[in-house]
């Protein structure tokens, strides 16, 4: 694996807000990220947090701008014209939303994929390295990790089944071939052992329910860990 400097990691840490919490997903296509986000929002709400979701690029008018011309762009983008047109939407994503958002006590942001997904889609299987994307990513507001990640591990075996009963209009792995899922396989291993504490691994191939227990598990701890929680849970 490719040797990034101890120095480099440490650039990156959670938002310092009280009471309040980032938390993404990650994982391949059909690995459940969605459904579980869903149950996760549930699960907070009831505990009255305020649940925001975010998707990127996007979510700011800038973002929205940048989305739209990746969609439409006619030819194929350099993995370093992507690798910085997804940084840009992000920098403007956290200055705008997440970190206001985030400074509202109570509150829980929720990213379906974030920045290990640009080292797994980027800094892997389009061969930029991981070095590099967290070089793009070293300076504020883009070195704020979550304070946790939910990473679901499934097979290429699982994720084509999945993706065929959904009947999802694409199809991944037509599209990109199955020598770019696994470099995508290998990139999540590779990001679990850069970010071992932030990064929690659960078994995706388990039902939906016993993975959000799982889940649960996590999230409980992470607010226990606040003395701001109350007993039961809920928050004062
Ligand atoms: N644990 C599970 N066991 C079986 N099927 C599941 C499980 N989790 C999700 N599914 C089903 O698999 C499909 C993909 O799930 P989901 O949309 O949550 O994945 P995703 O990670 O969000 O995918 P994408 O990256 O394409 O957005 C859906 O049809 C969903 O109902
Ligand atoms: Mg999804």
């Amino acid at each position: 694996m490719e040797h990034v400097p101890q120095e480099l990691l440490q650039s990156f840490r959670p938002p310092a807000f009280h009471h309040s919490y980032f938390i993404s997903f990650e994982g391949i296509e059909g690995s459940g990220k969605t459904t579980q986000i869903r149950l996760t929002k549930e699960f907070l709400e009831e505990r009255n947090f305020r649940v925001l979701i975010l998707r990127e690029p996007g979510g700011t008018t800038f973002g929205e701008h940048l989305r739209q011309a990746v969609l439409s762009t006619t030819t194929q983008l350099h993995p370093l014209a992507e690798a910085y047109l997804f940084a840009a939407s992000r920098a403007q994503l956290l200055h705008e939303v997440v970190m206001k958002e985030l400074s509202i006590p109570n509150t829980v942001v929720i990213c379906d994929r974030y920045l290990d997904s640009t080292l797994v889609y980027q800094g892997k299987a389009r061969n930029l390295g991981h070095r590099l994307i967290l070089e793009i990513h070293q300076h504020f507001p883009l070195n704020l990790t979550p304070h946790i990640t939910f990473f679901l591990e499934i097979g290429l075996d699982t994720s084509r089944d999945r993706q065929r009963q959904r009947n999802s209009p694409k199809d991944y792995f037509e599209g990109q071939g199955e020598a770019f899922y696994r470099k995508l396989i290998e990139g999540y291993q590779e990001v679990r052992e850069l970010f071992p504490d932030r990064i929690c691994t659960l078994n995706g191939e388990l039902v939906p329910d016993e993975v959000f227990a799982l889940i649960q598990e996590r999230l409980n701890a992470l607010l226990k860990s606040d003395p701001s929680v109350e007993k039961d849970g809920k928050r004062s």
